[in-house]
């Protein structure tokens, strides 16, 4: 017996690949401060525990397909209020995190062999997703040089063929940090239009943009409102990754239905974990604040301490909590595997995720490294240096 061809074909995720590797560094009493995973130490609002204590239904009963209607109708004011788009209840529908929000669009607009355009590196998970429907992720390569700019118009229409469905657009990005300008927004929309296409935009970091810049989204161009569609999630913003609630917002109805006929096979998301979503959707904007400027007191310690390194190529992210930066050594895994298996500073050592896993194109991501910002601005100081007192030590051995 033998698993699928399609499966055979997808990668361990190269975010999580290593973890046993840390798990031994920890074992033999190393610290690992860990820069490889998105995953936040912000504490969750306690709003999301205390709507879960107050539900008094006897049974927890199966949702609706849709999604719970309280969670809906926060989410159509969060947006309305903090972004100035305005959806109505059939615009949106709740998903097991933005996750299944990708993979459900995917499976409702991607004939097997149909192609997405995408700027590489992508968040790694987006390979696994389109595969899954025999899809084909084309990757628009971008470069720690130029800043990972994608929004160019040569070089999205020359990746367009007659089997191209999509442009897809991480923005803030995972795992650039690159966020896209409204007028970059507005020429992608154009060829969008151009070559009628569906614009599927990833806004999961919506709220994490920095400097005082204004986050745009699709969702916000008129021209485009019958091809966009929004992929959501509260993981990221309100510090809730084990929540798993996301969202698909669209105005394509005939797009919703074929999404709602895969949410009535897959039954429904959580009841509960919706439930404590729409009170986070209900925080006041003073949340949004303060968090941001925690994250950007993260990047600009990150960003201050890895400049040190001699030789390293990176800019400084505009958003999400990511950075993506080339090094000076030839196999960052193998950097990486020196830092856990033979390297400590004071018996502390430090983990990020190789980013060639982030490129769909062969061997590109083979010196750079991505990390995520996710630790306090002094921990993250501490955790950059490791990687510089790393490398000085790896290049002698
Ligand atoms: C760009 C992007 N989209 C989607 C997701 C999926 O998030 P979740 O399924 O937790 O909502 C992630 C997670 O890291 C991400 O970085």
């Amino acid at each position: 017996m033998k698993v699928s061809n399609r499966v055979a074909e997808m990668q361990f995720s190269p975010i999580r690949r290593f973890n046993t590797f840390a798990f031994e560094a920890e074992a033999e009493g190393k610290t690992v401060y860990r820069l490889n995973i998105g995953q936040p130490d912000i504490e969750t609002p306690s709003v999301f525990k205390e709507a879960i204590d107050n539900f008094d239904n006897k049974v927890i009963a199966y949702a609706e397909s849709g999604g719970v209607i309280e969670l809906i109708d926060a989410m159509i004011d969060y947006m309305s209020k903090m972004h100035n788009m305005h959806y109505e209840r059939k615009n949106i529908l709740i998903t097991n995190g933005g996750s299944e929000a990708i993979i459900s669009t995917f499976t409702a607009i991607l004939n097997p062999g149909d192609e997405v355009l995408m700027a590489e590196p992508f968040y790694t998970n987006y390979s696994t997703f389109c595969n899954q429907v025999s899809g084909k992720i084309v990757p628009l390569t971008t470069s720690a040089e130029d800043g990972f700019d994608w929004a160019k118009r040569d070089l999205i229409e020359a990746a367009i063929t007659e089997k191209t469905k999509a442009i897809c657009s991480i923005s803030p990005g995972n795992p650039t940090g690159r966020v896209l300008s409204k007028e970059d927004m507005k020429l992608i929309a154009d060829i969008a239009i151009k070559h009628d296409l569906w614009i599927i935009s990833d806004e999961v970091y919506r709220e994490f943009v920095y400097d005082g810049a204004e986050a745009g989204s699709f969702g916000q161009l008129k021209e485009i409102e019958d091809r966009v569609i929004l992929i959501d999630s509260v993981s990221k913003r309100f510090s809730a990754c084990g929540a798993r609630i996301g969202a698909i917002i669209s105005k394509n109805e005939e797009f919703m239905e074929a999404i709602l006929k895969l949410a009535q096979g897959r039954l429904c998301v959580a009841t509960l974990e919706q439930v404590g979503a729409a009170a986070l959707y209900r925080l006041d904007k003073s949340y949004y604040d303060e968090v941001r400027t925690e994250y950007e007191n993260r990047r600009d310690a990150a960003y201050e301490e890895l400049s040190k390194i001699p030789g390293i190529v990176c800019q400084k992210p505009a958003g999400a909590f990511y950075m993506t930066a080339k090094l000076p050594v030839n196999d960052i895994e193998d950097f990486l595997m020196f830092l856990l298996k033979e390297f400590d500073d004071n018996g502390e050592t430090v983990m990020f995720a190789p980013a060639a896993g982030f490129y769909a194109t062969e061997g590109l991501g083979a010196d750079e490294l991505r990390i995520a910002y996710v630790l306090t601005p002094d921990k993250m100081r501490r955790a950059c240096e490791l990687i510089k007192l790393g490398l000085e030590a790896y290049k002698k051995k």
